[in-house]
């Protein structure tokens, strides 16, 4: 857990702004997601689907908006969700997140008040990265 500053509540309120936009027909779970990237922000939903396993998770929607913007590198990213506690973000996006930066911070926020920071190298220690497959004994 790290220290909450100025810039990841500025960050938090992007997704929290956006998270009434969530298309959540099904699981009525609104998500919304923030990136800053290139001293950008990127803001993203969750987009659920008549057939269930087409539905996008909010910060895959977020980070698609900022790689379309030119920005591989995310400095940060935020979620918000319905629960009470902070929303952590699923398996999936921490695997795509750690594709853009394996350290990035992660703000995470809920209905109640509680924030909470980490890198997100805590919530996906070891990832697997592009490294493994630049290594010249992979050839
Ligand atoms: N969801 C996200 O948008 N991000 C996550 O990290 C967790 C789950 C969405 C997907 C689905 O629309 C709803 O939350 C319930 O799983």
């Amino acid at each position: 857990m790290h220290e909450i500053t100025q810039p990841d509540l500025a960050l938090l309120a992007f997704a929290r702004e956006v998270q009434s936009k969530a298309y959540a027909p099904y699981s009525s779970f609104r998500v919304g997601a923030a990136v800053y990237a290139g001293g950008e922000i990127f803001q993203g939903v969750n987009v659920e689907n008549a057939a269930y396993g087409a539905t996008l998770c909010a910060e895959r929607g977020a980070i698609t908006a900022a790689v379309a913007a030119g920005y591989t590198e995310i400095d940060a990213i935020a979620v918000v969700g319905d629960s009470e506690a902070p929303t952590a973000p699923c398996g999936s996006c921490r695997q795509v997140m750690a594709e853009f930066n394996p350290t990035m911070r992660v703000i995470m926020g809920g209905r109640g008040d509680e924030v909470r920071v980490v890198s997100l190298e805590e919530l996906l220690p070891e990832a697997f990265v592009r490294g493994y497959l630049d290594q010249e004994d992979t050839k």
